[in-house]
């Protein structure tokens, strides 16, 4: 698939199933694919052993792997915590450092979570707030809520790739923990 797209077409956001209609690509990462991402790495094992809940699901309509082309992905993060560590994404460097990425929020709250070096910044998200990922920033996202999903959608250049591997050699730092009705960013030391 290395032609571009030449026909414009739609998608659909159904707000009552969340999910992102007319995608291509379904990914979802339970406890037991999240090795080593939370703090709590034995509780981790253990609810994973337990019950293996689903932390997130990704609902993408693919494009050709080429320059000028956009991919978009709804994304939808469960509420819970790992030993109080908030549900979240794996979390990505672009392989091309060049390429940027927005999200648009659709529904909940959480946060952005944003990395560059020793750098570390974070942005809320709510519905109707849209946030902007610069070109060579690592990012990760996490639901804040104690009851609701944290839902989003995500544009991003074809050609960025995707390099899971850097957020575990080069680690986010700071963790969102649950803390006092609400939560905190904590610097990881
Ligand atoms: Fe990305």
């Amino acid at each position: 698939m290395n032609e571009k797209i030449e026909a414009g077409f739609f998608t659909v956001f159904n707000r009552q199933e969340n999910i992102l209609e007319n995608y291509d690509h379904y990914e979802e990462r339970k406890l037991s694919d999240m090795h080593r991402y939370f703090a709590a790495e034995d509780i981790r094992q253990q609810m994973a052993l337990a019950n293996n809940e689903v932390i997130y699901r990704v609902y993408k309509k693919t494009a050709p792997l080429i320059a000028g082309e956009l991919e978009q992905a709804v994304t939808v993060i469960n509420p819970g915590q790992v030993n109080g560590e908030f549900f979240m994404t794996k979390g990505h460097y672009h392989i091309n450092e060049k390429c940027s990425e927005v999200f648009f929020t659709l529904k909940g709250e959480g946060l952005l979570l944003l990395q560059k070096g020793q750098e570390t910044k974070w942005l809320e998200m709510k519905p109707d707030v849209i946030t902007y990922i610069p070109a060579g920033w690592g990012h990760r996202t996490i639901n804040t809520s104690l009851s609701e999903p944290f839902v989003f959608i995500a544009f991003w250049p074809a050609n960025a790739g995707h390099n899971y591997q850097k957020s575990l050699d080069e680690p986010f730092g700071r963790r969102v923990f649950f803390y006092n009705g609400s939560y905190i960013v904590s610097k990881v030391l």
